[in-house]
């Protein structure tokens, strides 16, 4: 019998990609593949690129760069370039690296073991875009998809796709398209599923949540059928921490000029829906957000925040900066580090910013920040983020927090790992407990981007639950 053929997934970029790649890994397992954690080990290497940032392009051509004196070594080798830079770069992808066996878009996943098929029977390479995801096909959807969860506990649930904003900066609505929203019942029935699969965290995932279902209520008017404009995620919240055994829901990305009091209520009063809001805030001047399209000013931004706070108890707050936009001026900086300080984050992403080609910054070129000085802003940055999550942890020093537990730390097995509801790292001393399981944990220790603790005890699994789904019957 020859052995099966092996491959291997990198992930570049956001959770989005991370979701397709568990998906693409369920396909070439389903034609019978089998996963390694080894490139070297490989027969298959896909690469899930992302294109947000100019250094993921870097990565992904210095990888495959690479892989051709792999690929001249072993010429079975086939490798396959996935996600939004595949999207976005098309036929360049093969004009920059040839040895690229298949190019698959972001709106096709489901093709991924038969362009790989076909490219082998035929020896050539194939460049395989689609322009829009075509979601009323229920065999086509990603959702319809086999799956290769990276871990048995947690799930991703796309619950929308692309986004009709227009932030300046963003190649987004470029390379995802426009937003299309999946039904609440499809998005129910995935999470139903992944929770008797024994999920019992499930990130519902989508570039703009807040306006998710927008484009279902206008097709159903469109239709003919009474609807009212209906707060559909939050709505959507509370339905996905109603099905049985699921214990947890994140969500990412709100956008701040979309968050509604309804989703606000959800995460104070539906108990699965964990504290833990991550709210992008880009920039702090309000010269700079109106440049960027944002549709917010830094008070109406931190307005929301403060609503937010007050009526989900021990929320923590993340977010997402970018340093250096193009014309941003020393007294833009100043008003970010303010904001950000004011804002007081658990942790955040700071960016350096990057034009991506079409996009409207891209074109102001003569408004460029000198590299040095945005290298410098970018620290004085960090400072003060690295400050807010430090006093953030520290106030949580003494507290017994509910992890769910990940395994032993990288650093040291004698040590577990787990992530309590405010998406914390915490690496606590205990004898084994299952990955998967949950513990509390008294906080012991903090640092910027971890806490320390001690066990307090094992988690039993919750009674099975009463309430039920509002909008699926
Ligand atoms: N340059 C730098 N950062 C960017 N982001 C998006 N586009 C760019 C860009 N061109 C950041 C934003 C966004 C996060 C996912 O990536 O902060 O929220
Ligand atoms: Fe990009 Fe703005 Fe859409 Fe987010 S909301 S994906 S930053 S265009």
């Amino acid at each position: 019998m020859t052995e099966p053929r092996r491959f291997f997934v990198r992930t570049f970029g956001c959770q989005m990609n991370e979701y397709d790649s568990e998906r693409i890994a369920g396909l070439l397992e389903a034609d019978g593949l089998v996963a390694t954690d080894e490139a070297g080990d490989a027969d298959v290497v896909v690469l899930n690129t992302c294109c947000i940032r100019e250094n993921a392009d870097n990565k992904l051509y210095g990888t495959l760069g690479h892989l051709k004196s792999e690929k001249e070594r072993r010429p079975d080798l086939q490798i396959m370039v996935a996600g939004c830079l595949a999207q976005k770069d098309r036929e360049v992808v093969l004009e920059r690296a040839g040895h690229v066996d298949v190019v698959l878009g972001t709106h096709n996943v489901h093709r991924a073991a038969e362009l790989l098929q076909e490219s082998r029977a035929d020896g050539r390479s194939i460049v395989e875009i689609l322009e829009e995801t075509v979601i009323d096909d229920h065999d086509r959807f990603p959702s319809a998809l086999p799956l290769r969860r990276e871990v048995p506990w947690a799930a991703w649930a796309t619950i929308q796709i692309g986004c009709d904003n227009a932030c300046a900066f963003c190649i987004v609505p470029a390379v995802r398209g426009r937003e299309i929203s999946r039904p609440v019942a499809d998005i129910v029935r995935e999470v139903a599923a992944a929770a008797r699969d024994g999920v019992t965290e499930v990130t519902l995932l989508g570039q703009n949540v807040n306006s998710y279902g927008r484009d279902l209520t206008l097709a159903a008017r469109h239709a003919g059928e009474p609807t009212r404009v209906r707060p559909l995620f939050a709505e959507l919240l509370r339905d996905v921490g109603a099905v049985d055994g699921i214990r947890r829901v994140r969500f990412t990305s709100p956008h701040p000029k979309d968050i509604r009091p309804e989703t606000i209520a959800a995460m104070a009063e539906a108990p699965e829906v964990c504290e833990h809001l991550h709210l992008p805030l880009q920039s702090g001047s309000d010269r700079i957000l109106a440049a960027m399209h944002r549709g917010y000013t830094a008070e109406r931004y931190l307005e929301r925040l403060a609503a937010a706070r007050a009526a989900i108890d021990d929320l923590a707050v993340t977010t997402d900066i970018i340093i250096g936009f193009p014309g941003e001026t020393e007294d833009d900086v100043e008003r970010t580090l303010e904001v950000a300080a004011e804002a007081a984050y658990d942790s955040a992403y700071p960016f350096i910013y990057s034009p991506r080609a079409g996009t409207e910054a891209a074109a102001m070129v003569d408004q460029f920040v000198d590299g040095d000085v945005v290298a410098d802003r970018f620290e004085r940055l960090k400072v003060v983020l690295e400050r807010s999550a430090l006093a953030a942890h520290e106030r949580r020093i003494g507290r017994v927090e509910e992890v769910l537990v990940e395994g032993p730390s990288r650093k040291d097995p004698a040590v577990l790992t787990g992530r309590t509801r405010q998406n914390k790292l915490l690496h606590f001393t205990a004898a084994h407990l299952r990955p998967g399981s949950y513990a509390t944990v008294r906080v012991t220790g903090a640092a910027p981007h971890h806490l320390r603790g001690e066990l307090v005890d094992v988690v039993a699994p919750p009674a099975h639950k009463t309430r039920l789904p509002l909008l699926v019957g």
